[in-house]
């Protein structure tokens, strides 16, 4: 009996713990029932943004609530495949994405780039829970170059 009360007490304190910590991205504490917050609108206008890094997945500047991509259609390729861009105004999807793992290209999109959102998402118009603190390699550059 007396361990099970000292498991117990171990329980709760361990959960008053992982409380605190989990309510700093809370607006509430843990078993407080809050309203939950909006769901944030899809950033939607178009424009291609700067990439973080040259080899950083560029992010989706549209909606795509809807495109189903499965085993039957892909409608990201109905826009994004090298016979469409030229209709839709859609970038391609680059040389790697018609690569297979041993580096030949392919006639059609490779199944290692088939499921988009892997790799690709849409942006929220929306204050970021935790700060970011990346830096671009630019800026580290030019702050090391001043150090020397
Ligand atoms: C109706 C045509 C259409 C469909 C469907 C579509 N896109 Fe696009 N996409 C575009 C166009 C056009 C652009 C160029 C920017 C713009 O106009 O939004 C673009 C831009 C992008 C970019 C940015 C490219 C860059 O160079 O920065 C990505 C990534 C992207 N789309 C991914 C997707 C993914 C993933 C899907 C499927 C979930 C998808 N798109 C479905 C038309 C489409
Ligand atoms: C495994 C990750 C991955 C998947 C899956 C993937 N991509 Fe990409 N995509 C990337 C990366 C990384 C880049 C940037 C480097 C490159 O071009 O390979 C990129 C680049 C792009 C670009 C910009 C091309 C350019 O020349 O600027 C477009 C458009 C794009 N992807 C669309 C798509 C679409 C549409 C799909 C699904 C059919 C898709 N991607 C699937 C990782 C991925």
């Amino acid at each position: 009996m007396k361990n099970y009360i000292i498991v117990l007490i171990i329980a709760l304190l361990s959960t008053a713990v992982s409380a605190e910590k989990i309510s700093k991205l809370r607006d509430g504490e843990i078993l407080e029932n809050i309203k939950p917050q909006r769901i944030p609108m899809v950033i939607n206008n178009d424009k291609k943004l700067q990439r973080n890094y040259p080899m950083q997945p560029p992010i989706i500047p549209h909606k795509i609530r809807g495109y189903q991509i499965n085993k039957n259609v892909n409608k990201c390729m109905s826009c994004h495949s090298r016979t469409r861009v030229s209709e839709s105004q859609a970038t391609m999807i680059s040389v790697t994405h018609y690569m297979n793992r041993d580096g030949n290209f392919l006639a059609e999109i490779s199944p290692r780039r088939y499921f988009c959102n892997q790799c690709h998402v849409t942006q929220q118009d929306t204050k970021a829970p935790v700060k970011n603190t990346f830096v671009d390699m630019h800026t580290l550059i030019s702050n090391s170059a001043k150090e020397e």
